[in-house]
């Protein structure tokens, strides 16, 4: 049977509207060194915790984790020229990791691995937001690249390089409290310790051993002011208390 012309036309057309999206894709992709964002399944790159590792040069692999509401690590300073391998996983919900003035957008979904290149030839502050609504939080959710000719090499903050850290993380204290001072469902924990608390009945208390003790046992007898009395009991041993004691100390602005 004969094809209609104007059939034969629409198809001419579809092939070759396909054929110049593929050669722009790979124009982009070869000619002007773009990388096009990946997710990759979470077994083939497994990672629980935030790094930053340095290769040959200026190269850094560095592997985020996203979470209500924070990223970590949360500042990361490198030097200019840098090209940064990024990775990213998520704890909890879907979250969006947008590096400002970067063509480094992406989506960070449970059960994947997001990734993408960034090449930083410019000095300057480039702001990583969080662009995919995650809850209460989510405005408040940053962090930052810092890139500069001074830099010789990296450092980083924001790391959970303690044990403290982990507990909290183990016992989901961070779904409510963040460490980076940002708002959450509760109070920050950076610069809370030995701070002093206002409490819903109108008293007042330092945040100290005693008190925090106390406040993982019965949280609701001591509700902050401005804040839901939500928190349930958290069952800590001696030791666990030690340790994240020890965390909040050295988390001070
Ligand atoms: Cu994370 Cu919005």
């Amino acid at each position: 049977m004969a094809i209609n012309v104007l059939e034969r036309r629409a198809l001419l057309g579809a092939v070759v509207f396909v054929a110049v999206s593929l050669a722009l894709i790979s124009y982009a992709t070869w000619g002007l060194g773009i990388n096009v964002p990946t997710c990759i399944p979470l077994g083939s790159k497994p990672f629980e915790e935030a790094s930053v590792t340095k290769h040959d040069g200026k190269n850094y692999e560095v592997h985020f984790v996203t979470r209500m509401w924070a990223f970590e690590p949360n500042v990361l300073r490198v030097p200019t020229g840098s090209t940064l391998d990024i990775y990213a996983v998520t704890k909890d919900v879907t979250h969006g990791l947008e590096i400002a003035g970067t063509n480094v957008n992406l989506m960070v979904v449970p059960g994947a691995v997001a990734n993408g290149r960034v090449h930083f030839s410019k000095p300057g502050i480039y702001t990583i937001v969080c662009h995919e609504y995650c809850g209460k939080g989510h405005q408040t959710m940053s962090a930052r690249i810092e890139v500069s000719d001074l830099i010789t090499d990296y450092s980083v903050e924001g790391l959970p390089s303690s044990e403290g850290m982990k507990i909290l993380d183990a016992k989901g204290c961070l779904a409510c409290h963040t460490v980076n001072g940002n708002a959450g469902v509760g109070p920050t924990f950076k610069g809370a310790w030995g701070s002093t608390v206002h409490l819903a009945d109108g008293s007042t208390r330092t945040l100290d051993s005693a008190f925090f003790v106390e406040k993982v046992h019965n949280p609701t007898a001591l509700s902050v002011s401005g804040y839901p009395p939500v928190m349930p009991p958290i069952p800590l041993t001696d030791d666990e208390i030690k340790q994240i004691e020890a965390y909040l100390e050295g988390l001070q602005n």
